[in-house]
């Protein structure tokens, strides 16, 4: 069985009265100095499109599902989904019943009632069944509705109740949202075939988080530029000084063994960067590859960034997950917030992907200026590593 969009024809004309039970990532973060204000509405503002399209089909209801945060199977107001709730009633203009609980005794009743037209679970994660990928409890959710959507991307690397097992109940009855589409679509423009020359800036903290994706990118890349803390345990294995800058033995392991495949001439390491005697600390222009002992690397400096924008130039595709340095602190953004810049000026196909870029990239105001901004960090990146995730395999195929 394919993967069916809900602009398929099957869909399309059976949701007309039914229920609709839909699965969504809104899982946003919230303010830190207002616990009840969301930070980024993005994923909701994302979803919007697939629910006005199931709205638009005059179901009798639209159940919405998702986690939100990481209770750990406990009920946690903390976690509740009221605000997600209450934004999304907002955005469409209608009333939004949150529930109290995903399993609420209620519920079967207001099913079948004529108000309401749409209901939000609670956080599903509230029960530690969701993370369990527990059958009862998927069987439990999947009579919430006649007709499954599933739209939760950022989610998707998760084998979770909601996200995996509720496929078996919904044997020709799943279909994918428009933004699960988006994503894919976009993904697939960097996964399978690449228009070349393709340029992958890779960034962030941990070589071992990211090792398998450098390995993969480097079978398909032209150049895989390399920046941030990601870059020290490089520069390290080659013999170069890196002062006090973040590094694991570890991450310097698995940096030789990288350094030590044929495709190592593709890989392009800064050669000076922006440093501070402590963490945070006032920005100096280190000028060389070397860094001196009691100094810490914080951002790629002026030639890097020179560097790695030549070699953007030419670039028609572009994969961009983690940031050049501690671009939260404006002494240490120039380098992450200079790629954004090249990227949002390239005539290329510029994907973003990783929580810390993506906000980055909010930071800049360039986000529009990208072809795609992916709502999945951790999903973006195992998407890259594998072609696919549970969550699209279970929709795909189905489970029994
Ligand atoms: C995310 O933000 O990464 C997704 O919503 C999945 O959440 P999780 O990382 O807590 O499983
Ligand atoms: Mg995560």
């Amino acid at each position: 069985m394919a993967l069916k969009y809900i602009t398929d024809e099957s869909f399309k004309t059976n949701a007309k009265d039914k229920k609709i039970l839909a699965r969504f990532d809104f899982n946003v973060p919230m303010d830190k100095n207002d616990s009840t204000k969301i930070a980024d509405t993005t994923r909701i503002d994302e979803a919007i499109e697939t629910i006005q399209a199931i709205l638009e089909l005059k179901p009798k209801k639209l159940v919405i599902m998702s986690h939100f945060g990481r209770p750990n199977g406990k009920v946690d107001p903390k976690y509740s989904l009221e605000p997600v709730a209450k934004y999304l009633a907002e955005k469409l203009g209608q009333e939004v019943l949150l529930t109290e609980t995903a399993l609420d005794r209620g519920l079967k009743t207001l099913l079948v009632l004529n108000e309401s037209k749409i209901i939000m679970l609670q956080n599903l994660r509230f029960h530690p069944e969701e993370e369990n990928n527990d059958r009862d409890f998927a069987r439990t959710l999947s009579t919430y509705g006649d007709l499954f959507v599933f739209d939760a991307f950022g989610a998707a690397h998760r084998k979770h109740a909601s996200t995996y097992e509720i496929n078996a109940f919904f044997k020709n009855k799943a279909y994918g949202g428009l933004l699960l589409k988006r994503e894919i679509e976009a993904l697939d423009r960097v996964v399978k075939d690449p228009v070349k020359p393709f340029v992958a800036i890779v960034g962030g903290a941990k070589v071992s988080d990211k090792i398998k994706i450098i390995e993969m990118l480097l079978v398909s890349v032209d150049k895989l530029l390399i920046g941030g803390a990601m870059a020290y345990p490089f520069l390290k294995a080659q013999g170069h000084s890196i002062g006090n800058s973040l590094c694991s033995d570890d991450d310097i392991v698995l940096a030789r063994r990288i350094l030590g495949t044929p495709s190592k001439g593709k890989i392009v390491l800064p050669s000076d960067h922006m440093t501070s005697s402590t963490f945070g600390g006032a920005p100096e222009d280190n000028g060389q590859i070397n860094i001196p002992d009691g100094k810490i690397g914080l951002d790629i400096g002026p030639s890097t960034l020179q560097n790695f924008t030549d070699h953007l130039r030419s670039a028609k595709t572009v994969l961009w997950n983690g940031p050049m340095g501690l671009f939260e602190n404006p002494n240490f953004a120039k380098g992450t917030l200079g790629i954004a810049k090249v990227l949002s000026s390239l005539d290329a196909f510029t994907l973003v992907g990783g929580g810390d870029s993506v906000n980055a990239v909010k930071m800049s105001g360039l986000a529009s200026k990208m072809s795609h901004i992916s709502t999945g960090g951790g999903a973006s990146l195992e998407y890259i590593e594998n072609g696919t995730l549970p969550g699209i395999q279970a929709l795909k195929f189905g489970i029994d």
